[in-house]
């Protein structure tokens, strides 16, 4: 039997009291076991979708249900298997690191006191955090502080991580420290649902995304799916790209720009053959240093699926 999505939503809405739609008739389905990706530009609703998941707020119609149960109803039953990290993590800044964790474990009812300071440093050292453990919190750096955010969330094994922009503020070694952690959570089981306006990190991290634009929901799948639905593109490299781009534009290639030495162009017609079009540029004199056709990034899905580029909205 198909085991129930640990996150599945449907029609969800919300509206604040402003006026702003911000989640528009979204329909969900995080299957467990995925690391989920929740992708959008700044503005598109992936926070307050996230708020709604989490029971923080009420939904304005629709319904969200996670772990098989009804949010907000069942918040009480549910927060305590997952861990999340929201926007913002709310700290304690004359603590330090480690004492805000022990803090933050103390308020947790379902957290053993005996198992306490294994598990805070277990999670300050997953995290990258144990040097600085010893600091104040409000002489973290943004980075520091998303990354004891991200502790808090670890104290305990959950079977749902919900991770809003877990990456933000942090530089690119870091970056690669989480996504490396969100794998390991996964092998470990733990399904993982974040948020990112990034898409090349999506990519690279999640088995499953959810595209959002403006409070609506674009797309939704597996991610070697969405990206497949693309075409590709010509890439040529060369000391000569104004000729190269004239011998394409002569195969009947469209050529989508051209910069420094390199020329990006619409894959050829199917039947083409590429060894053809590569002799071709050849022999009018064009030097070739590469020459292939790329696979389509999940950014070329996001601009063939809006028409325009992965930008704020309004
Ligand atoms: N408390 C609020 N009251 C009124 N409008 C809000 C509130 N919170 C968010 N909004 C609006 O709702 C829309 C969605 O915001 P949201 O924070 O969910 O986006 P996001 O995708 O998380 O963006 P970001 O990538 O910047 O974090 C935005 O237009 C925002 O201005
Ligand atoms: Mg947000």
């Amino acid at each position: 039997m198909e085991r129930e999505p640990v996150i599945e939503t449907r029609e969800l809405t919300k509206r604040y009291r402003g006026g702003q739609l911000a989640v528009d008739g979204l329909s969900l389905t995080v299957p467990e076991g995925a690391v989920f990706g929740f992708l959008g530009p700044n503005g598109s609703g992936k926070t307050t979708t996230i708020r709604m998941l989490m029971g923080l707020i009420e939904p304005t119609s629709g319904a969200a249900r996670v772990l098989g149960r009804p949010m907000p109803r069942a918040t009480r039953a549910v927060l305590p298997q997952v861990g999340a990290l929201i926007e913002g993590p709310a700290l304690y800044g004359f603590l330090n690191g480690r004492d805000n964790l022990i803090r933050y474990d103390s308020a947790d009812p379902a957290a053993d006191p005996r198992t306490r300071k294994a598990r805070v440093s277990d999670a300050l050292d997953r995290v990258g955090l144990t040097a600085a453990a010893g600091k104040k919190a409000k002489a973290y750096s943004l980075g520091m502080k998303q990354r004891l955010g991200l502790a808090a969330a670890l104290l305990q094994p959950r079977r749902l991580l919900v991770l809003d922009e877990p990456t933000n503020g942090l530089d690119p070694q870091g970056m690669r420290e989480i996504r490396t952690l969100v794998r390991e959570l996964a092998a470990d089981g733990t399904t993982v649902f974040l948020s990112s306006h990034l898409l090349d990190e999506i990519e690279q991290v999640c088995t499953h995304a959810a595209v959002m634009a403006q409070g609506r929901l674009l797309t939704q799948g597996p991610v070697a799916e969405l990206a497949a639905g693309t075409r590709g593109r010509l890439t040529v490299t060369t000391p000569d790209p104004a000729d190269a781009a004239r011998v394409l534009k002569e195969h009947g290639i469209t050529v989508l720009d051209l910069t420094g030495d390199l020329v990006t162009a619409e894959p050829p017609p199917a039947g083409t053959d590429l060894a053809d079009l590569n002799t071709a540029l050849v022999t009018a004199g064009v030097r070739v240093r590469g020459f292939g056709v790329e696979r389509a990034s999940l950014e070329d899905a996001f601009v063939a699926l809006t028409g325009e580029g992965f930008d704020v909205a309004g």
